[in-house]
């Protein structure tokens, strides 16, 4: 991939439509969207110019801060350093569509507020879907579990308040299984 796209001053002059020569079909949030776009444009350029959903930040756009995380297929991604050619056929879930309404948050969104967790919240979203990513596969963690699976960056460290919220999330998420 090349980790140097954003910096590339012909395409920050026309950052979506350079070599317009691809059609890719995929489900976002639940919906089915065709995108024509350069092959090699990060999934984040699309799913923030393109699809206009803002929820999901740029930070480093080299891979390094984890702002950009979103999920496709289920699995935590960064989207800056993600060609959108590959997400052909794929689902990719974003902030916006981690849960279905305000009524029915998500758990890792229902431990944030309980925890207070953001600080100027820049970089919240990305650590929500990839915490969200880390309890699927892991509905227990540790603080090992997390320290080895959330390496995202927080310029305000809120990682404390982070911790306390993932465990809470991991709660919440395993009794809402249990009631099921
Ligand atoms: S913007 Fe993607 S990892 Fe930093
Ligand atoms: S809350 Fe400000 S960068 Fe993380």
């Amino acid at each position: 991939m090349d980790t140097e796209w954003s910096e590339n001053p012909e395409r920050i002059k026309d950052p979506i439509l350079i070599d317009a020569d691809m059609k890719i079909n995929f489900t976002i949030n639940g919906n089915l969207e065709t995108v024509e776009t350069d092959g090699n444009t990060p999934l984040l350029w699309v799913v923030r110019d393109i699809l206009d959903l803002k929820g999901t930040k740029y930070g480093c756009g080299k891979a390094a801060c984890g702002a950009c995380t979103l999920h496709i297929d289920g699995e935590a991604v960064r989207s800056c350093s993600y060609p959108i050619e590959f997400v052909e056929g794929k689902e990719v879930t974003t902030i916006e569509g981690l849960s279905d309404s305000e009524e029915n948050l998500h758990p890792v969104q229902q431990a944030w507020i309980e925890e207070i967790v953001p600080q100027c919240g820049y970089c919240q979203p990305g650590f929500m879907m990839a915490t969200a990513a880390l309890l699927n596969k892991v509905p227990s963690p540790t603080d090992e579990d997390i320290d080895n699976n959330i390496i995202n960056v927080c310029r305000c460290a809120t990682y404390y308040r982070m911790r306390k919220a993932i465990h809470r999330a991991a709660e919440i998420q395993n009794n809402e299984t249990l009631k099921k």
